[in-house]
């Protein structure tokens, strides 16, 4: 049987996986506990889940994957208190109904901004107080930079910034800080924070926050990378460059796709990936977990985005830039839980 991943890495860092709440049981269950010390939810845990109507919170699917961890001594990260995505309409709407980014009187902005902030504020405190004693790492906010935001400092503008600037994130931080558990750490996550600009932009963000005193405690790099994309040097740049600043780093996200992006072409099924494509995948595989490894003191996690090659959300991606076909394999174990190429670069 193939030795657990996790013992390869712990003098390193953790090794987790994103997964839904059916994947606890079955062949999927055993894989989880006996190569991964850490899991995260792939969605349950996001706001649209967690409090669809307001007041109304939903834990029953969440809980699942938090007794998992509990009863199976795994480490628990908690995604995502704060999102654009994936969040319910509800959050932006005034006490009228009405959509609180179309108002433009000022006296009632400043209204809707006080409104929103508590509804912040809730909705941390309300999960937080929960879970602070089986949560370890938080993503408190996800996904706030957008390169191309017309505000030029990178700022994401979502209806959280639209209707309170960048001060829901500051209570997000703030009021998640006040509840968490004594370890426990909160971190800002992001995709491509290997790009230049865009951890620029991430950079300028932390910094200001962090000199106003917002405790945050390291950034999530979710590392949905490709097999030539991001560069290796642009990896090791961003970890160097936010541990600088005394912050931990976390791969959140892991997933190599074979595909570029947008991913064209692909591969209509599983079968029709030629065993060459798992080898270069190998290959880049060893190359950054080599990487990781040397920057051990500076990473404390690292998690894929899934466990095996069956379920991954870039099978949708393939899918829809490849009208309705094509499939990806972006992990170290194959659709049947079978160990592939990769996995056996990562334990060498
Ligand atoms: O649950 C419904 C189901 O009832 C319905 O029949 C089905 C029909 O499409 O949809 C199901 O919901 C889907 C959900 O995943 C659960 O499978 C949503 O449509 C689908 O949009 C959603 O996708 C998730 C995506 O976030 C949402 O933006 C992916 O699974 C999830 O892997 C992905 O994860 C994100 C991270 O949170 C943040 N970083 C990027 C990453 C990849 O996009």
């Amino acid at each position: 049987e193939a030795a657990p991943l996790e013992e390869r890495y712990k003098d390193s860092f953790n090794i987790g996986a994103a997964i839904e709440p059916h994947q606890l049981e079955g062949i999927s269950g055993e894989v989880l506990k006996r190569h991964y010390n850490s899991i995260v939810a792939e969605n349950v845990m996001k706001p649209i889940n967690i409090q669809p109507e307001e007041g109304k919170f939903n834990f029953e699917e969440a809980d699942k994957i938090v007794k998992f961890a509990r009863e199976n001594d795994m480490d628990l990260r908690f995604h995502t208190l704060i999102w654009h995505s994936q969040v319910p309409d509800w959050f932006f709407l005034d006490k009228e109904g009405n959509k609180m980014v179309d108002e433009t009187d000022p006296k009632k902005r400043e209204k809707n901004k006080k409104l929103l902030l508590k509804r912040v504020e809730t909705h941390v405190k309300t999960i937080v107080k929960r879970y602070k004693d089986d949560v370890d790492s938080w993503d408190v906010v996800n996904e706030v930079i957008d390169d191309y935001a017309p505000n030029g400092k990178g700022l994401r503008e979502s209806p959280w910034y639209q209707i309170t600037g960048t001060d829901y994130i500051k209570v997000a931080f703030e009021t998640a800080d006040r509840f968490v558990g004594k370890d426990a750490k909160l971190y800002i996550n992001d995709y491509n924070t290997e790009v230049e600009v865009k951890r620029d932009h991430l950079y300028n963000l932390v910094k200001d926050l962090l000199d106003q005193g917002v405790p945050i405690d390291g950034v999530g790099h979710q590392a949905h990378i490709q097999l030539g994309w991001p560069s290796l040097q642009q990896m090791e740049d961003s970890f160097n460059k936010f541990a600088s600043l005394g912050l931990d780093n976390q791969v959140t996200e892991l997933d190599v796709s074979l595909y570029g992006w947008p991913p064209r072409p692909a591969y209509p099924t599983y079968d029709a990936i030629p065993e060459s494509e798992f080898d270069r995948q190998a290959e880049r595989y060893d190359q950054i977990f080599e990487l990781y490894e040397r920057l051990g003191d500076k990473i404390s996690s690292v998690t894929f985005w899934g466990i095996a090659d069956n379920h991954t959300w870039l099978d949708d991606r393939a899918r829809e830039f490849n009208n309705g076909v094509g499939k990806d394999a972006p992990f170290v174990f194959d659709i049947n839980y079978n160990t592939k190429p990769a996995y056996w670069s990562i334990m060498d």
